[in-house]
């Protein structure tokens, strides 16, 4: 109950941010243009946090689950890799793409709307996966909820269930979670589903703390 609150908290807070917030923003070196409806990179620390471990190489191919403002495809592909980044949310979309534009790399990223791996050419495969789901609880209403509400970890379900047919052998997953979700119960859904994780990452903010883990398929 107290942790519903919370989440309903969290919830109101951001969209605040998201409102009157600025919608052009600098992280990391690069410039993001996003509108009300599109997930801000630079006022949620697990936007930079993410795009802080991403270590992939030209002869990487990534997939930007969720991609949002596209910073998390901007980074791989600034790092030199292909990028295919999926959202959702059709608004993320143009701006993901008019943000790979921004920071020069449409050469190397394609953007589409998809739900999960829908959209996707099912033969195509990946050496990483990049992901920061939403995890607070709620049912998404607005496009924008997508980016904040899994009700019961329903997505995260349906992601480790299929993510395996998109990885190339030796590929992994870079997932961030929340100690506010209770990543204990979003990791029990993956090995329920067969796949191994190893902590790459944490950080303590005043509020939540951040965990990112690179999961394997068993
Ligand atoms: C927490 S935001 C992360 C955005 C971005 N990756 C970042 O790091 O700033 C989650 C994103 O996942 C997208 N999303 C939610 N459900 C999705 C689904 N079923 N298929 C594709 N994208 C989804 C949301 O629209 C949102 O852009």
């Amino acid at each position: 109950m107290l942790l519903l609150l919370k989440h309903k908290f969290f919830i109101f807070l951001i969209k605040i941010i998201q409102k009157f917030g600025p919608h052009r923003v600098e992280v990391l070196g690069n410039v993001y243009e996003i509108s009300a409806e599109v997930f801000n990179p630079k006022y949620y620390y697990t936007s930079m946090f993410m795009a802080g471990h991403i270590h992939v190489n030209s002869d990487d191919t990534v997939l930007d689950m969720g991609t949002g403002s596209g910073i998390q495809a901007v980074t791989a592909a600034r790092q030199g890799s292909r990028v295919t980044a999926v959202d959702i949310n059709p608004e993320a979309v143009t701006y993901a793409r008019k943000n790979a534009a921004l920071n020069g790399v449409t050469d190397r990223i394609t953007v589409t709307e998809s739900d999960l791996f829908q959209s996707l050419d099912p033969e195509q495969k990946f050496n990483v996966i990049l992901f920061t789901p939403p995890y607070l609880e709620g049912t998404p209403k607005e496009f924008f909820d997508h980016a904040l509400q899994d009700p019961q970890k329903r997505l995260l379900k349906s992601f480790f269930r299929e993510a395996g047919n998109y990885l190339e052998k030796n590929g992994y997953v870079q997932m961030l979670y929340s100690s506010i979700a209770d990543p204990d119960a979003a990791l029990k859904i993956s090995h329920e589903l067969g796949w191994n994780h190893n902590l790459m990452a944490r950080e303590k903010t005043f509020y939540e703390e951040f965990l990112i883990f690179r999961l394997t398929p068993g």
